[in-house]
């Protein structure tokens, strides 16, 4: 089955099942606060929450779309088998038309009956954040013949919100083995019985002072990524062996490895749909993303070839998507084309007349005029990407010594008061986020055995009762006598766990944390960071703020004192 067949059967099969078929919504969404389209759901953000009226738009209180979708997340991971940044994703949304098992039962039906695949295994919510196990699903699938059923936790079967706020709830996602065996997910389904007024990051954290509100009716989100379910239909090992990329390999230099074959694949096309959807090269937000997407591939392939690349893409999608053939794609590739020439002229500029370059200036290349290190091996065959690489980690490790020496005054400074000082700025970090959300995020600081100076991203001027309130926040945090530890961690799972980090600051793949109160998400405070602190809050004293004023627009800084 072709994975145009697919596309077909699954919008017929919930438009004869009272869904009503709305088109993809653009890559660029309309929520300003998500830089591009990563789930289908996003369009209908609103019917969810209640503030517009399905039957009014759609005739109908169940829809079911084929939307564009696009992951930055993943765009480092492209390369292996089944990562991409730019998909489609099939899905059925109801905004109080069904429920929970009508939605199971639609998916199973879909899945076993109309694509004849086994369903290896699902999984269910087993509890978290004050919501109750999702034991009813469970019993759904038990129903339906699905015993397999694994309960997971908030951080792997919770979806939302996107963006800065919105609808989530408990999601249940099925599996189904691949030709070698290994389960796959293909579809996930997602009850949003919540409105949450934070990002995902703060809901995991568990440390807001938001809480998810229940929405007056459930609605139900699904997304099955087309590329992967074709993959399992087609029996195929990975997705670029499906018939949506099968031909392109065909027009690749053939000496091409096979990881950077499947970068291009991917690259091709998102690059294509996001100019479409009017993104441009530019060095910030989406334009930056695609400008990024641009360059790693112009700097593998030539423009004869990428142009044949481009025209597949068009050629293969134009029919379903037919904004492509309407936006001179090649004309702003070809643009950014001769822009990134002259990026690399001037990049290259001063290094005219070396001969050899050194690893160092390699790197002072690809940082400062962002030119990817195949370009640069390319003129330079003897350059080695050990040796890149290595340069890449020091470069990491001295910012991180920076980030430290930053927040301690000096990286020597172990001096007992400016230790304690050090830990009262984490309190008072946690403090200004549990009274005004964490959106309050530190933009400077510094330390010394007298004072600390603490800059952070608020627009306005605190009030005397706020400043009161931020210290009886932190004292109280001192007078609890919290426990202060310090973990070794991977620098995913301590994002995972809500990690405050300085802005602009580079980590490595290993993060030392601080823990405030107790070691896990729901800490007071958790914060990046090289140490040393105190070991128990008690020791710090009195804390007290000495003076608030502005340093820039939106930028204000507080000096306080330990009495
Ligand atoms: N929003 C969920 C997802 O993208 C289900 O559609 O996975």
């Amino acid at each position: 089955m072709e994975a145009r067949e697919i596309r077909q059967k699954f919008l017929d099969f919930f438009a004869t099942r009272n869904h009503k078929i709305v088109p993809s919504s653009s890559l660029i969404p309309s929520d300003p606060s998500v830089l591009l389209t990563t789930a289908g759901m996003q369009q209908f953000k609103s019917y969810y929450t209640g503030v517009a009226d399905p039957v009014k738009d759609f005739s109908s209180k169940n829809v079911a779309s084929v939307q564009k979708s696009f992951r930055t997340s993943d765009i480092d991971e492209v390369g292996d088998e089944s990562h991409l940044t730019f998909f489609e994703m099939l899905g059925n949304f109801s905004f109080g038309g069904y429920g929970k098992e009508q939605a199971i039962k639609l998916a199973h039906e879909f899945i076993t009956q109309e694509l004849g695949l086994p369903i290896s295994c699902v999984t269910v919510f087993s509890g978290g954040a004050g919501v109750e196990a999702d034991l009813k699903s469970k019993k759904i699938w038990q129903t339906l013949g699905v015993t397999n059923v694994k309960e997971e936790g908030l951080a792997d079967v919770f979806w939302g919100p996107t963006g800065a706020s919105g609808p989530c709830g408990p999601t249940t996602e099925i599996y189904c083995k691949n030709t070698q065996g290994r389960e796959v997910e293909i579809w996930n389904i997602v009850f949003n019985q919540f409105f949450f007024g934070g990002t995902r990051k703060e809901l995991l954290s568990g440390l807001s002072n938001k809480k998810l509100e229940s929405l007056s009716t459930l609605g139900v989100d699904t997304g099955m990524g087309l590329e992967r379910l074709a993959m399992i239909v087609q029996k195929k090992t990975s997705i670029f062996e499906t018939d949506l990329f099968q031909e392109f390999f065909e027009i690749l230099p053939a000496d091409l490895s096979l990881d950077k074959k499947r970068i291009l694949a991917d690259h091709a096309r998102a690059v294509v749909f996001l100019i479409a959807d009017s993104v441009r090269p530019d060095n910030k937000g989406s334009g930056y993303v695609l400008r990024r997407l641009l360059r790693r591939v112009l700097s593998r392939i030539n423009l004869e070839h990428l142009k044949l690349m481009t025209d597949w893409v068009i050629n293969k999608y134009g029919e379903v998507y037919p904004e492509l053939p309407m936006v001179n794609i090649w004309e702003i590739i070809a643009h950014e084309h001769r822009q990134f020439e002259v990026t690399l002229e001037l990049g290259f500029r001063k290094l005219a007349k070396i001969q050899k370059i050194d690893v160092s200036q390699a790197f002072k290349l690809y940082e400062s005029h962002g030119v990817p290190f195949e370009v640069i091996k390319d003129r330079y065959s003897d350059l080695s990407r050990v040796e890149f690489e290595k340069e890449f980690e020091r470069h990491q490790i001295v910012s991180r010594a920076r980030v430290v020496q930053k927040f301690s005054g000096g990286l020597a400074d172990h001096d007992p008061k400016t230790v304690k000082l050090h830990t009262a700025h984490h309190l008072l970090l946690a403090a200004l986020q549990q009274l005004f959300g964490k959106q309050v995020k530190q933009r400077g600081s510094n330390i010394n055995q007298e004072r600390l100076r603490f800059d952070f991203s608020f627009n306005r001027k605190l009030t005397d009762e706020e400043k009161k309130s931020v210290e009886n926040i932190v004292n109280e945090k001192i007078r609890t006598n919290l426990t202060v530890v310090k973990k070794e961690m991977s620098k995913t799972e301590a994002e995972k766990l809500g990690a405050e980090m300085e802005f602009g600051a580079k980590y490595g793949d290993t993060v030392s944390v601080y823990f405030i109160g107790e070691e896990s998400g729901r800490a007071f405070s958790i914060e990046f960071c090289g140490g040393p602190h105190v070991t128990h809050t008690g020791e710090l004293g009195i804390f007290k703020i000495i003076k608030e004023e502005a340093v820039a627009q939106g930028i204000r800084r507080l000096k306080a004192v330990l009495e």
